[in-house]
């Protein structure tokens, strides 16, 4: 995807002027697992891949014409109007109009179109690459850049809260926004202090094996995960009336034990994963800082395994191929994102990366019928305006 392209159908469809680029990526992340909106920690990267987007301004109070590149669909409407678009993926363009305004940025009408390239419903956050490339052309089109990056990831998620039925965590904006080449990023979702981590392990590859089952987290047992999570939290809230419990970041073991027959297996089950999950991301950072990349795979397994028999959100394909990349010998592997379909991520020796990938499209495509995609890792940088 490159800007001319992005550029010729913006001048195609609208009045033949030009405005300006603005990019933003996708995002992996190593480990981490819903565990942002529970308070913990995340390490995510931006990739080489994401939404490209030309914008300019229509000399209209708050229309918005809006063009899908990809999907051929072109949306026109008033961000005033109190009711906001029926395409799914132009709400992404309203919610962040009224969140930017909230903002305190003067948001006309404008014209925009877009494209993208980080797959759909691979769990690598196309939504949020949109939100964030959609924030950057705002402030810089009507705020003179004086939003934060920070209200921008903000008003990314609040955008997915109130327009778009996914109560998402922050990681996927933070990501998006604040990637950078070369570096992951260990965030505290609760404090909101992040650190780059330079990712360059020597002798072993990133890759993502997408399951090509779509994920989808509007309406999905996502925001139900979440449910339990608060559930558990209140629970131990009640029983501690002395204590500060906002997320089960603020949790010990002992007190999710304390809890277990009232709030019941399921949600206590859940809740055990978040808490073994916090923990697997200090282990992973530390394992990083001494190049111990076995000790980092072994973690990426044993999420994996939580995510698919604790927190449930994994799927038959993806189990399949994380067990293919265990008999394999990949380092480590697991289903990256909200789950439910999409990628898993692998960190593969050098010397494995042909094989398994080959071995690994071969036996999903002899038991599923259906082909999965590869794509290497690049760590790249997070949202821009390009010209
Ligand atoms: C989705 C959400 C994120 C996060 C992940 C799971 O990508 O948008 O906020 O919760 O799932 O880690």
């Amino acid at each position: 995807m490159d800007i001319e392209f992005v550029r010729s159908r913006f001048i195609k469809h609208f009045d033949g002027q030009t405005g300006h680029v603005y990019a933003s990526p996708g995002r992996i992340n190593l480990i981490g697992e819903h565990t942002d909106y529970n308070g913990g920690f995340v390490f995510p990267g931006a990739v080489d891949k994401g939404i490209m987007a030309e914008m300019r301004p229509n000399g209209t109070e708050s229309t918005i014409r809006a063009y899908s590149i990809d999907l051929k669909d072109r949306v026109d409407f008033d961000f005033h109007d109190g009711v906001g678009p029926r395409a799914s993926w132009a709400r992404y363009i309203y919610g962040m109009a009224l969140e930017m305004e909230k903002l305190g940025v003067p948001v006309k009408g404008f014209n925009i179109a877009f494209a993208g390239d980080v797959p759909l419903g691979a769990g690598m956050s196309s939504s949020a690459a949109m939100e964030s490339c959609f924030g950057c052309g705002l402030n810089d089109l009507f705020g003179e850049n004086k939003v934060s990056k920070w209200d921008i990831v903000l008003a990314g998620q609040a955008t997915e809260h109130n327009y778009c039925g996914v109560n998402c965590g922050i990681m996927d904006q933070f990501a998006s926004v604040f990637g950078k080449a070369g570096k992951l990023m260990r965030l505290d979702c609760r404090s909101r202090e992040f650190e780059y981590f330079p990712f360059n392990p020597e002798g072993y590859k990133l890759v993502l094996i997408n399951s090509c089952v779509k994920h989808e987290l509007a309406g999905s047992p996502y925001n139900d995960r979440r449910n339990s999570c608060e559930n558990v939290v209140r629970h131990i809230a009640a029983k501690h009336p002395e204590g500060k419990f906002e997320t089960l970041r603020d949790c010990t073991w002992e007190q999710l034990e304390e809890v277990r027959a009232e709030v019941g297996e399921e949600d206590y089950t859940r809740a055990h994963f978040v808490l073994g999950e916090k923990d697997r991301v200090l282990a992973v950072c530390d394992a990083l800082v001494a190049g111990d990349y076995e000790t980092v795979g072994k973690k990426m397994y044993e999420t994996h395994y939580g995510l698919s028999k604790e927190y449930d959100v994994s799927c038959e394909e993806l189990d399949f191929l994380n067990d293919i990349a265990k008999e394999c010998g990949v380092t480590g592997s697991r289903i990256m994102g909200g789950g439910f379909g999409g990628c898993t991520i692998n960190l593969v020796k050098d010397e494995l990366y042909e094989s398994f990938v080959k071995t690994a499209c071969q036996k999903y495509f002899e038991k599923f019928n259906r082909a999965a995609k590869v794509y290497d890792v690049v760590i790249s940088d997070g949202s821009r305006k390009l010209c």
